[in-house]
Parts: structure tokens; C-alpha cells; sequence
């Protein structure tokens, strides 16, 4: 992958932190310019100056339209175009049925579907032929886990989306696929599991439940992302590409 994305210029949305990150880490390392955003300034602009290379921090929420037309003028006005977009930011609302709140619902919705869509849409007079759209799935949309029916219903719809996208998009040359992390060791999970102490045991129990025993991590679900948006993935459209450890497989 070394120089896998020279000249090539990507937008990672919620590339300030876990999945998001290590994926800006990885395309900037290959050559490419990166852009990413999430809605912490502060958080964001540090994740820029870690990563080495051309990579530009941009505050958008992407529930935001406003936002992202100001993250896509900003490509614009510095790339000219764009090769790759890795939509990556998330809700992660959790609440069993019986608890489910309207807002959960709604936050969960805006920023999974409505901002993936947003995200795409707006992209799309700036993504040049022939260039790369991946979405970050969730194995939650193919295997339940308590408590997450509305997040796996929007990671559900995520696949979709892509489906009929690769389809629309295929005469641009513009392929469109889903990467479906399983259990992943970042810190929106790691949240869940309490203090640091708590976070250790957390991850070996989360684990558990794959073949491999273990979570997965961050830098092994973004080599993918790299892999399926990098010319090397040139015959892979609409797909999901599932980096559990073999948790929902087997
Ligand atoms: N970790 C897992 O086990 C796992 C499993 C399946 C799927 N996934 C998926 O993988 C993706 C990344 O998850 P992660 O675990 O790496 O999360 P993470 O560690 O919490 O990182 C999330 C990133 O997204 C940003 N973000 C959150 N909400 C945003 C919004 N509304 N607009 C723009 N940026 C936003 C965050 O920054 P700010 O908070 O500053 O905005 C941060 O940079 C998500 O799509 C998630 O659903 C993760």
C-alpha cells in the first residue's frame, strides 16, 4: 500500500478518533491528502498534527448540512476534487425495546442515514470518476446484540444504501462498498466499559464472543477500509466486507 494513494485526495468523517483515525493514518501514509472531521476542535485538530502528511482537520457534524457544505467548499477550494470518501461518523444509541426514546432514535437516524446520505450527495459534484465511496457498516446490522436494535436498524439501511449506490454510480467508474467492523477495540467502545481498569477485562469478555477470542482493532478494520477504496479493490462494488475475527461467520 506504500504509495497506494498518491495524488489522491479522501475525506474521512469522524477521522478524529478510532476507525476514523487509523483509516486517515493509513490512506496519509500512502500518499494521499486527508481531510477529516469530527465535531470536537480541539480533538480534532490533535488527531491532525499526529497523523503525518497533507492532512486537514475540519470541525463538521455530520448531521449537519450546513457543515458539510463548508467541509466539501474547503476540498474544493484547497484539492479541487476528491478520489476517495470514507463516510465513518456515528451514533451509537443504545437502549433495549420498552426503552427506546424518540431521541435516540432521531440522533441515532441523523447522523447514521440521513448523514451518510447528506455526506454522499454533497460529495458527489466534487468525487472525480473512477473514485472510491466506503461506508463504515457495523456487524451489528447483520447479528444482534441487546440493546441495539435501533443502531443495527441504521447500520442496516447503510448497507442498502450502498447496494443501490454502486449501482447509480457505476457509469462515473465510482465503486461504492460497506466495511462492517465486528467487535473493534476504539474508544467510543471502550466509553462502555467504565474506567481504564474496567477496560481490559471489557475487551477480553467483548472477545469472547469471536472465533479469534479477541476484539478487533482499529488499524486492522482501516487496512480494509485502505484496501477497498485503493485501485487494488478496482473490482469490488457494492460488497461488504466484514472485519470480525469471524464473529458473525462461523
Ligand atoms: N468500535 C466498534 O466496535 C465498531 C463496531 C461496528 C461498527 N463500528 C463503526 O465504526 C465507525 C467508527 O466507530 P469508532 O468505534 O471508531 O468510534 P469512535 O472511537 O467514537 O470515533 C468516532 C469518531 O467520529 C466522530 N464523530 C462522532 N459523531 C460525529 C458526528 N455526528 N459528526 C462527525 N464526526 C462524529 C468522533 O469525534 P467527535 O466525537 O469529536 O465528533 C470520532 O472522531 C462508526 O461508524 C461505528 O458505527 C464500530
Amino acid at each position: 500500500m506504500s504509495n497506494a494513494f498518491h495524488d489522491k485526495v479522501a475525506v474521512v468523517t469522524g477521522g478524529s478518533a478510532g476507525i476514523g483515525f487509523a483509516t486517515a493514518h493509513e490512506i496519509a501514509g500512502a500518499g494521499g491528502t486527508v481531510y477529516i472531521t469530527g465535531r470536537d476542535r480541539d480533538r480534532l485538530s490533535a488527531a491532525a498534527s499526529r497523523i503525518p502528511g497533507d492532512v486537514v482537520g475540519v470541525p463538521a457534524d455530520s448531521s449537519s448540512a450546513e457543515d458539510l457544505g463548508r467541509l466539501f467548499t474547503q476540498v474544493r477550494q484547497r484539492s479541487g476534487r476528491l478520489d476517495v470518501l470514507v463516510t465513518n461518523a456515528a451514533a451509537i444509541g443504545t437502549a433495549p425495546l420498552g426503552e427506546i426514546t424518540r431521541e435516540i432514535v432521531t440522533t441515532t437516524f441523523d447522523v447514521n442515514v440521513t448523514g451518510t446520505i447528506m455526506t454522499v450527495q454533497q460529495a458527489l459534484p466534487l468525487l472525480a470518476d473512477g473514485g472510491a465511496v466506503v461506508l463504515t457498516g457495523s456487524m451489528a446490522a447483520h447479528k444482534a446484540s441487546r440493546g441495539r436494535s435501533v443502531y443495527a436498524a441504521s447500520k442496516a439501511a447503510v448497507r442498502a444504501l450502498a447496494r443501490t449506490w454502486a449501482l447509480e454510480l457505476t457509469p462515473r467508474g465510482i465503486r461504492v462498498n460497506v466495511v462492517s467492523p465486528g467487535p473493534t477495540d476504539t474508544p467510543a467502545i471502550a466509553r462502555l466499559a467504565g474506567d481504564a481498569e474496567q477496560r481490559g477485562a471489557f475487551f477480553a469478555k467483548m472477545g469472547e464472543g469471536t472465533p479469534m477470542t479477541r476484539a478487533g482493532t482499529a488499524e486492522e478494520v482501516a487496512a480494509v477500509i485502505a484496501f477497498v477504496a485503493s485501485d487494488a479493490a478496482s473490482h469490488v462494488n457494492g460488497a461488504d466486507y466484514q472485519v470480525d475475527g469471524g464473529y458473525g461467520q462461523v
